[in-house]
């Protein structure tokens, strides 16, 4: 099988919904290849995996293991790392030091990072370098600290403003796509259509060129009650009774039964 390229996926705007969900690990990118046309390794793995309470302490060593184990577990999807807090804010030339060596070490396609207008320079510095960037607009989990908080963006006139700026700004410097992230109606519709990149969704309306969820989240697999999260399973359920079976089991020696056991030969 072919990887799917950063062309494959701006190719769909205005074919079909890009569909894309988290992946931190090899099993789970195994599992949602055939699915999926990209991956992201989302620094949301801090929250998720590490039990973490945001996404600030997450480092890029972290990122990039969790990225070569993604890729060795999908074969069709692109790879997105997430760059994290820290990694790429103080410089253009930071940004490119860290962002090729995700590249490099993963075999990765694109990195994502958060920021817009701010980061413009950035993004073209790293685009004209040939990194491929996907920018992250709305709500920014990074920027929890000065914003106090986790809200919805683009609920009056100036955040609004902001955002279509913002998304102008990340086009024009080279981002082959941007996820708008927690972007109250009916802005990312707006974005959507003044764009001619690729706008990626969570909690944006369906009016996105695609959409992402973490992949937890929607597996019911991680304690979410975010309204934009639809639970397409209740995994964290299934293991508990599982996991509740097998404790019974043990202590009541029903596990493990002889087909569990081996036997010398006679
Ligand atoms: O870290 C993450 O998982 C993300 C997506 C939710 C867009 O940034
Ligand atoms: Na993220």
């Amino acid at each position: 099988v072919r990887r799917n390229t950063v062309r494959d996926i701006t190719k769909l705007k205005g074919e079909r919904p890009v569909v894309s969900l988290t992946a931190y690990t090899a099993p789970m990118a195994a599992q949602l290849d055939q699915y999926v046309d990209f991956l992201l390794v989302g620094d949301s793995l801090a929250m998720v995996l590490y039990g973490m309470e945001s996404t600030i302490g997450v480092s890029l060593d972290t990122m990039i293991e969790h990225t070569k184990a993604v890729m060795r577990g999908a074969q069709k999807a692109m790879v997105i790392l997430d760059m994290p807090f820290g990694s790429f804010e103080q410089s253009k030339e930071q940004a490119f030091e860290n962002a090729s060596r995700a590249l490099r070490e993963t075999g990765c396609a694109a990195v994502k990072l958060e920021g817009g207008a701010a980061m413009a320079e950035t993004i073209q510095f790293l685009v004209e370098r040939n990194v491929p960037v996907m920018a992250h607009i709305g709500l920014r989990p990074q920027a929890v600290h000065v914003m106090g908080g986790y809200r919805t963006q683009g609920k009056n006139q100036e955040e609004r403003a902001q955002m279509i700026e913002d998304a102008f700004a990340i086009q024009k410097a080279g981002a082959f796509s941007v996820v708008l992230e927690g972007v109250a109606e009916p802005l990312a519709a707006e974005i959507t259509e003044k764009l001619d990149i690729t706008t990626i969704g969570i909690g944006a309306s369906p009016d996105c060129d695609g959409q992402i969820l973490v992949v937890e989240d929607m597996l019911g697999y991680f304690p979410s009650n975010a309204k934009f999260v639809k639970r397409y399973a209740e995994v964290g359920q299934v293991i508990d009774q599982a996991v509740k079976q097998y404790a019974d089991d043990v202590k009541s020696r029903i596990f493990p039964a002889p087909e569990h056991t081996y036997h010398a030969k006679k």
